[in-house]
């Protein structure tokens, strides 16, 4: 891939490098691997939403009433893909407390790795949000694609898709279905294995945050 791609950010700060590397350590167990996919959330979304609207407000401060821009309205909605993606919301959360979260069900299908929807459930109505979608893994992009597919079947249009590890397959077959969403991305890895699984990656970022297997 040849960067810059316009709508696709890789992102180089060091903090959000350095614990990556951590996560990606087999020996880093669940509690802090936990902590870490919400730190980086926190600080992907820092970053992702600096486009949010404001208005301005009136405020007293102690020395005399002055207009202040805070964010307009509670329009930010926080969409994970299931399991995994549940991982990042508080750390969205933290940025901003007053969004809405859906979820979207998905599974890999372990020998086709096609994803297979078991859940979903949007804020009503989805049209005026901006919709973060977070998963830790783009791995093929199956899973990616079918989500944004599904909330752009039901009105959502100003969508950002969050992941802290890609592959080069993955992000480009998303950006591809979908070259009008942001995509935001910690690391770009190498390539995907034989069972789809992103290399170097971290392994299977479900099990880690939820300690199964
Ligand atoms: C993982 C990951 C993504 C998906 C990425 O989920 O969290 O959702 O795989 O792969 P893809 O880009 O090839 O679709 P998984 O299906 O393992 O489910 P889980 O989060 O419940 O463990
Ligand atoms: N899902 C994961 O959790 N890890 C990968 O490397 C690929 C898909």
């Amino acid at each position: 891939m040849e960067f810059p791609i316009e709508n696709v950010t890789v992102f180089s700060h060091p903090l959000i490098q350095h614990k990556i590397s951590i996560l990606r350590d087999k020996r880093t167990g669940t509690n802090e691997f936990r902590a870490l996919i919400e730190e980086i959330a926190m600080l992907m979304g820092y970053e992702a939403l600096r486009d949010l609207p404001l208005k301005e407000v009136e405020v007293e401060t102690p020395i005399e009433t002055c207009m202040t821009p805070m964010i307009a309205g509670k329009k930010l909605a926080v969409v994970p893909i299931l399991r995994a993606g549940l991982g990042m919301v508080n750390g969205i959360l933290a940025l901003v407390p007053s969004a809405k979260v859906g979820h979207i069900g998905l599974y890999r299908d372990e020998v086709t790795h096609e994803p297979h929807e078991y859940y979903c459930k949007l804020p009503n109505p989805i049209e005026q949000r901006t919709i973060v979608v977070t998963d830790p893994m783009l791995a093929t992009g199956g899973s990616a694609v079918a989500a944004v597919d599904f909330i752009k079947e039901h009105g959502g249009k100003n969508i950002k898709f969050m992941a802290i590890i890609a592959a080069p397959e993955g992000l480009e077959r998303l950006h591809k279905a979908h070259p009008d969403i942001q995509i935001y991305v910690g690391h770009l890895d190498r390539q995907l294995n034989e069972n789809a699984y992103i290399c170097p990656g971290l392994g299977d970022a479900g099990d880690r945050i939820f300690g199964t297997k």
